[in-house]
């Protein structure tokens, strides 16, 4: 038998290669490039005689009926996971450093334990003390039935769910977990593949439910959650800006139910509390009669989120004119600064431009481009948007106003907040709202002139 050509792999990305190499030419790491020994017993081969054939079921069978949920008691967390956690599920929870992924956690294992139910927290990311720290920022009496376990050997926290078969498990994080048989440093793509997969073949054999918490960096770390997406039962996302207060959990996968439930959560000293009035909770602070302030609406998940979008312009001090986008797209940006002065006559390339989504909220959608351009417009003018009018609408190159995805639920988010005039785009085929008049536009001139009765003459 022709013996297989030599295989090479790296340990810390998994990429494979036929030729050795210093550098992986995927991840860029150095000296990670290692043979992979293929022995006589690990072989891949086409049959293998020693396997006797599965046992078939049919679908009325005990295994094949609907997993029954158990809500967690944080309503907002059970909302986004369509009623709860299922015995043997794994949920991993991703999101960068510092955005309320332990702090969220440790309120689910605070709320869980509080019934009298075993909770097991294993982390490796943080000390005894420190956990101990925020748990009693959260809760004046730590429960009981709440115990951790300090270890970041996969094997030893299998054998550990295995024994304990506690109600819930909560790993923190997956990238500390380390397999001794696995090749790479802990963190690396072989090692989180690999203790994923033990821990998820120890929840789903002992029944418990499993949630792992995934680190992901800025710049999309290659070990990230991602390598597990499809290991897991439920990919869950907790985004916004760490510096701000705002964060919105998202499912991004869900086994057992939809997975375009949201909530949206406050980070008070408390910990993360469930805001049930995104919209309102976001425009509060709006100043009135202000120049360059416009709301538009997003859509996250099944819900509508009412934002204010920003715009301040300053005279340049520069030969190139400073660009500054937060929680919108800095390429969007441009490509609305090139229509608003191509398309409407307002030309800002003598202009610093600083757009904000306000709140730290991601809107980085193409439905807000139609409020960020008019907020422009609004700072180049120096005159106030009414505050009772609500814009939304995608921009193209030509200047016109392109449809978006589910207007009538934006409409009604206005119509609720007490908006009375919405500008929205032509051939959106919106229903007519309580209370709302609806103008449509075709162009972004138009938008303009239905604003302010005339296009800005700023150019
Ligand atoms: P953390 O949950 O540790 O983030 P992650 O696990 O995702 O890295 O905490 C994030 C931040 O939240 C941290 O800077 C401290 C802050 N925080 C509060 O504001 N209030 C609280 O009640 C707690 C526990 C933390
Ligand atoms: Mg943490």
């Amino acid at each position: 038998m022709k013996s297989p050509s030599p295989l090479f792999s790296c340990s810390h990305c998994g990429a494979q290669t036929s030729k050795w190499a210093g550098r992986c030419n995927e991840c860029g790491a150095w000296a990670t490039i290692k043979e992979d020994i293929f022995t006589k017993e690990n072989t891949p081969t086409t049959t293998n005689k020693n396997f006797k054939p599965g046992i078939l079921q049919g679908f009325n069978s005990e295994s094949a009926k609907e997993a029954t949920m158990t809500p967690t008691g944080l309503t907002s967390l059970d909302t986004v996971l369509s009623g709860g956690l299922v015995a043997g599920s794994v949920t991993l929870i991703a999101g960068e450093p510092g955005i309320g992924k332990s702090t969220l956690l440790a309120q689910v294992a605070i709320t869980i334990a509080n019934t009298g139910k075993k909770v097991l927290y294993i982390t490796g990311e943080e000390s005894p003390a420190q956990i101990t720290r925020r748990l009693t920022r959260l809760t004046k009496n730590i429960p009981a039935t709440l115990f951790f376990l300090n270890d970041t050997n996969v094997s030893i926290v299998a054998a550990t769910i295995a024994h304990e078969k506690p109600h819930l498990t909560i790993i923190d994080s997956i990238q500390t977990m380390h397999h001794s048989e696995s090749s790479g440093e802990a963190g690396s793509v072989p090692q989180v593949k690999a203790c994923g997969a033990i821990i998820t073949e120890a929840a789903k054999h002992s029944h418990v439910p499993v949630i792992l918490v995934g680190q992901v960096t800025k710049d999309g770390d290659i070990a990230g959650p991602r390598v597990l997406e499809h290991i897991v039962d439920t990919v869950l996302f907790l985004e916004g800006d760490a510096q701000h207060r705002y964060r919105i959990l998202r499912a991004i996968k869900h086994r057992f139910g939809s997975s375009d439930e949201t909530a949206f959560f406050a980070m008070t000293e408390n910990g993360l509390e469930p805001v049930h009035d995104a919209s309102q909770e976001l425009l509060r602070d709006r100043p009135k009669n202000i120049s360059g302030s416009s709301v538009t609406c997003l859509i996250e998940g099944h819900r509508a989120i009412l934002i204010e979008m920003q715009a301040l312009l300053g005279t340049a001090g520069y030969a190139t004119p400073v660009r500054r986008a937060t929680g919108v797209d800095s390429a969007r940006l441009g490509m609305l600064l090139a229509v608003l002065a191509r398309r409407a006559g307002i030309n800002v390339h003598d202009k610093d431009v600083y757009a904000n989504a306000v709140g730290g909220i991601d809107a980085r959608d193409p439905s807000i481009d139609l409020a960020l351009a008019i907020a422009i417009a609004s700072a180049m003018k120096d005159t106030p948007i009414p505050p009772h009018i609500g814009v939304f609408g995608e921009i193209g190159l030509a200047g016109e106003i392109r449809p978006v995805s589910l207007p009538d639920i934006r409409i009604k988010e206005f119509a609720r907040l007490g908006f009375t005039k919405i500008i929205v785009p032509k051939n959106q085929g919106t229903k007519k709202s309580a209370g709302c008049e609806c103008i449509e536009v075709a162009t972004l001139r138009d938008a303009l002139e239905t604003m302010w009765g005339q296009a800005p003459n700023c150019g």
